[in-house]
């Protein structure tokens, strides 16, 4: 017997993906050092044809050639040695997949480390947690594009349907599918940060109990905001404490953990000199979270009343919050967007955005209804410059700003952070700003450092001594 896809890494992840696999009439061979994994797999797919070896050496044999390997390991060096075990044993024109969230510089490297010595690697994005991999991932693979038709019936097969299409697609050349991924994470952070700071909102402006909350997640969830993140985290409301009526959202630390993809797409969108501020803001919050201590003593000094009840008419406050998240998500996903783009002609990616946002349509962390909004916009506008740009947006948008600046100026008055919604509409409003106050520290700068400023209308570069050398007056 021959198997068609291989993974190294039988992780629940890994495990998850072959038995996906498995399910669609493929044979997928698994490999793990530690044998229980193997065996487990076997186990969880005694009807399908998936096996585990614990022998590499074993495993390579048993693929059909070219051989399509996934590596489901965690990112960093591990990668690096596995590559170095497999080499040897591996044939020229076999394509090796990098299925975790490696960064994009490693996922350079690796191509260019491996096409040199005759072999294709391909970053694959692949978002959906363990129950995606089991039951429909959204897959984002980047690399070789002729390599790409090996995996295609597989990954076509495996990945989720929205009305029938599957939600993948070759995304580019190189490190584009790691590169897509991990905004899509970042995407995911601005989500996250804007859902927990409605839910601060809910329980600290309106003083809402955890089942009052709940209703309005799932509420929100029925309406435009559907959505993968929104939908959880009504579910997150409903969950006690086995044995008891309460919540254990309460019982959780409130120090935000990340594994650093968020970070990465802060830190690639400043090298691209794109911003993408409520993400900054989101990953700069998780930050902010883990500083519990000296949260824990500034209390003391300036919180030392709860925070009022904000004085609003509940109904009417209600509808604003909606208007302000859906505003915010809006931005969020503008600027990921806005990011791709730039990182598409930097980087030389190709990248067709509107298939990127038909493959977010299904599988992924920031699958939503909005994402529809989003394809047709690139769909029918190929050479649409920013998403806030596009008619139907700009109406969705614009319905939606008197409630994110009643919800704003109220959280604001009241002394409720919520960065991640202040970040987003200072963003559009600085956006749509036909003029920014930037001529100001034009001037400051070219007045402690000669930088120079350009003026309206005119050609060239100025430079003005601002005041008379020597202490005289102007
Ligand atoms: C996905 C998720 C997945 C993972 C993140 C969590 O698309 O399935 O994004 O990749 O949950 O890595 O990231 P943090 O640990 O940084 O929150």
């Amino acid at each position: 017997q021959k198997y068609n896809f291989g993974m190294i890494g039988l992780g629940t992840m890994g495990r998850n993906l072959l038995l996906n696999i498995g399910d669609h009439g493929f044979a997928g061979a698994g490999y793990d050092k530690d044998a229980t994994k193997g065996a487990l797999l076997e186990e969880e797919g005694k009807d399908i044809k998936v096996k585990g070896f614990s022998d590499i050496k074993e495993f390579v044999a048993s693929l059909t050639t070219p051989r399509a390997i996934t590596m489901l390991v965690p990112a960093g060096k591990i990668v690096d040695s596995v590559i170095e075990e497999l080499l040897p044993l591996l044939d020229k024109g076999d394509i090796l997949i990098d299925g975790g969230n490696s960064h994009f510089a490693d996922t350079n490297r690796r191509v260019e480390y491996l096409e040199d010595l005759g072999y294709h690697f391909f970053g694959m994005g692949i978002s959906g947690g363990e129950e995606g991999a089991r039951r429909g991932p959204s897959i984002m693979p980047g690399g070789d594009k002729k390599a790409y038709s090996v995996m295609k019936p597989i990954l076509e097969a495996i990945a989720a349907k929205v009305d029938d299409v599957p939600c993948v697609t070759y995304i580019g050349q190189g490190s584009a599918g790691h590169f897509v991924k991990m905004v899509h994470n970042g995407i995911e952070y601005g989500l996250m940060q804007l859902l927990s700071e409605s839910y601060e909102i809910l329980k600290n402006g309106l003083k809402l109990d955890g089942d009052s909350i709940q209703k309005i997640f799932a509420g929100w969830n029925e309406g435009r905001l559907q959505s993968f993140l929104v939908d959880i985290t009504a579910d997150i409301f409903k969950y006690r404490v086995p044995g008891s009526d309460h919540l254990l959202l309460d019982d959780i630390k409130d120090e935000a953990r990340a594994k650093g993809t968020g970070k990465w797409t802060s830190q690639a969108a400043m090298d691209l000199q794109s911003p993408i501020p409520t993400i900054d803001t989101a990953v700069a919050m998780r930050d902010l979270s883990k500083y519990k201590a000296l949260r824990e003593q500034a209390a003391t000094l300036y919180s030392t009343q709860e925070t009022e009840k904000l004085d609003v008419d509940q109904d009417k406050f209600l509808v604003d919050l909606e208007q302000a998240f859906y505003f915010s998500m809006i931005i969020t996903y503008a600027q990921g967007m806005q990011m791709l783009s730039n990182a598409s002609t930097e980087y030389n990616y190709g990248l067709n955005l509107s298939e990127i946002a038909k493959i977010w349509r299904g599988g992924c962390i920031i699958r939503s209804s909005f994402l529809n909004d989003i394809y047709n916009a690139y769909e029918k506008d190929e050479e649409l410059k920013h998403l806030l740009l596009y008619e139907d947006v700009a109406n969705l948008v614009n319905e939606t700003i008197p409630g994110i600046r009643s919800v704003l100026s109220k959280a604001v008055a009241n002394g409720i952070a919520i960065p991640a919604f202040a970040s987003s509409l200072s963003y559009f409003d600085a956006f749509r700003s036909k003029r920014m106050p930037s001529n100001l520290i034009q001037a400051q700068r070219d007045f402690f450092g000669a930088h120079t400023y350009e003026l309206i209308g005119k050609e060239g570069v100025f430079h003005t001594q601002w005041v008379p050398k020597n202490g005289s007056e102007i």
